[in-house]
């Protein structure tokens, strides 16, 4: 997400400031900017934008000075735009912070503040914490920050400077990483470690909830409550390119990882602790809610899957009929729409053009449209009615995995809200997806400790000429992503099926150590799923079967067994996507592929 860069020393602090954050542009962002101290007063300089808007801003008009703050902003509270953009400042000009993740009381605070007399020139939820140093500042800023923080929920990283104490930078990590460059005379401060390589491969890495004081010549940790820490000083010998990818192979290894906390993040705030979906961002009157009476969900590629398992969910919470289709097809097909019919368009990028023209013509046909994206600012969360953004991070790799499993906890989200506004029509399902949303972090952790078992069976199939994937229910949901997936980056031929539907043709392309990954996890379907397995195997189809942690039936049945831990079967296509995930990364691997960047493929397709 954001990137952050801080700097004290004798260098001139805008090169290191915009050096620093060319090299966190990977992280993806909307805008850019720079706080340095004048000798006399703190500049600042911000643009909406790549980076060279800013830098075309600073050209003749540079801001001298040897200590500052940098960022870049990948919008989250309040659209992309030069106002937005960071660093912030307090009313008088004397407190700028830089700041990566989200403040979750902000809006408490800020209406405190505005009560206070604060005046705000921004829709962040950062410019509170600017505005909190100006107010509780005691002339230590390292003490105010302190302060500042025990008002503060949510998960971010912070880096404040002040033209009180120009010989000073404090930062701040709750959550959203930090770490702190060691030089000669001088130190430094990013989000990652790129930012920093140039100049220092010594760093300090900040853990959770601890804070640094940074001085020219000197670093000083501290945990939030006062306690001094001492740190081991890290060498990085990763080179550039490495660093980015935070030491992984590829960002899709990288991004396959970054899934527990991607889900975690996209769950912050949205499940209460009386056990209701709350979706603040979704103004819906009650009678709106209960007027639906059709769903049409349309997208493409991944986020068509996360559609077809947001189908499920919702027609068993809501009884709302629901259709799925993918853009490209739904825009040309002259839908049926009622006066109360719901439009939900899912998109990771917002800027898919199928995906885009669909919203377009929903809205012109007078339907109601929800956004579910991962990107605030993009087209799709600009032009539809309401947006669920999803809290995955900017997604490098190609290939879509950590923005699918967000994808589908914003749509099982979505379903409970929608169910509970409406009353439930089925409160004990609603229950067990909400306590099973609250365990999934933890569960998908897990499910990541599969990596060696699918290396190896991704050794063994990967010059394999076709794969077939099967399942029952949520299980062909998942086999189809999970084929996605493998032909994307192997390119190896792979086809899922409904397991019912195998003998109805597929089942003649079944022959000796032909490849099916067969899914079980909808326990209502298991022994259907079982007997689909046995007519593959009588024509000696090589199977590895992923079922649950416990099941004592599956490892006579198939020949490779993969156990997953348990969640309820309507989170199963979350907790199965790791493991097929997995096995495509590793099988693209084996057959030396551009992982990344798989041929003839683009990342947002913004044309038709
Ligand atoms: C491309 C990407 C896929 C993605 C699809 C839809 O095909 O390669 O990973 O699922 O577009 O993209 P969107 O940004 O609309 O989710």
């Amino acid at each position: 997400m954001c990137g952050i860069v801080g700097y004290i020393g004798e260098r001139q602090a805008q090169q290191v400031l915009l050096h620093g954050l060319e090299k966190l542009e990977y992280r993806g962002y909307d805008s850019a900017g720079i706080a340095v101290f004048d000798g006399q007063a703190i500049r600042v300089k911000k643009k909406l934008g790549r980076l060279a808007n800013l830098e075309n801003t600073l050209n003749g008009h540079g801001l001298p000075g040897v200590l500052g703050i940098g960022h870049t902003r990948w919008a989250t509270h309040g659209r992309p735009s030069d106002a937005n953009a960071h660093p912030h400042g307090d009313c008088t000009g004397r407190f700028v912070v830089a700041h990566n993740g989200i403040i979750e009381n902000y809006l408490r605070l800020r209406q405190e503040l505005i009560q206070a007399g604060h005046q705000f020139r921004s829709e962040t939820d950062t410019e509170v914490v600017a505005h909190l140093v100006e107010s509780l500042y005691d002339g230590d800023l390292l003490r105010t920050v302190f302060k500042v923080a025990a008002k503060l929920r949510g998960a971010y990283a912070l880096v404040v400077m002040s033209a009180e104490e120009p010989g000073r930078l404090v930062a701040v990590r709750k959550h959203s990483p930090l770490v702190v460059g060691l030089g000669d005379e001088e130190n430094f401060v990013a989000s990652d470690i790129p930012a920093l390589l140039n100049y220092t491969r010594n760093v300090y890495v900040l853990e959770e909830g601890e804070v640094a004081d940074i001085t020219a010549k000197a670093v000083h940790c501290y945990r939030l409550d006062g306690t001094p820490v001492s740190k081991e000083v890290l060498t990085v010998t990763w080179d550039v390119d490495a660093a980015e990818k935070g030491g992984y192979e590829h960002f899709m290894l990288k991004e396959i990882y970054e899934q527990p906390k991607a889900v975690a993040d996209t769950l912050t705030g949205r499940l209460s602790d009386d056990n209701r979906a709350v979706l603040p961002e979704l103004h819906w009157t009650l009678g709106m809610a209960r007027g639906i009476d059709r769903i049409h969900i349309v997208a493409c590629g991944t986020a068509y899957h996360a559609g077809m398992v947001g189908r499920q969910i919702l027609e068993r919470l809501t009884r709302i009929p629901v259709e799925v289709e993918v853009a490209s097809e739904y825009r040309y097909r002259d839908p049926i729409y009622t006066d109360h019919t719901l439009v939900l368009v899912i998109s990771q990028s917002g800027e898919t053009a199928d995906t885009l023209a669909a919203l377009r013509e929903a809205r012109a046909r007078g339907a109601r449209v929800v956004a579910v994206t991962n990107v605030v600012g993009s087209s799709v969360a600009r032009e539809a009615d309401d947006v669920i953004i999803t809290w995955a991070g900017p997604e490098i790799a190609v290939a879509s995995t950590k923005a699918y499993t967000t994808q589908l906890v914003a749509l099982y989200l979505f379903a409970c809200y929608l169910a509970q506004i409406r009353g439930a029509a089925d409160p004990a399902t609603i229950e067990e997806v909400l306590a099973g949303l609250r365990d999934l972090p933890d569960a998908v952790s897990k499910v990541l400790d599969t990596a060696p078992a699918m290396k190896a069976f991704a050794q063994q199939f990967a010059w394999k000429e076709s794969a077939f994937f099967i399942g029952r229910g949520l299980d062909y949901v998942a086999a189809l992503e999970g084929a996605l997936k493998l032909k994307e980056i192997s390119y190896i031929h792979a086809e899922a099926y409904a397991a019912g539907e195998l003998k109805h043709g597929t089942l003649a392309l079944i022959a000796e150590g032909v490849p099916v990954i067969a899914l079980a996890t909808q326990d209502h379907l298991y022994e259907k799923t079982v007997s689909n397995i046995k007519e593959v195997k009588a024509r000696d189809a090589h199977v590895l079967a992923l079922t649950w942690t416990g099941d004592e039936e599956m490892a006579s049945v198939a020949d490779e067994v993969l156990y997953l831990p348990r969640v309820s079967p309507w989170l199963a296509p979350a907790v199965v996507a790791v493991p097929l995930q997995l096995l495509a990364y590793f099988a693209a691997v084996e057959r030396g592929n551009d992982v990344d960047k798989p041929r003839n493929l683009a990342k947002s397709v913004t044309v038709e």
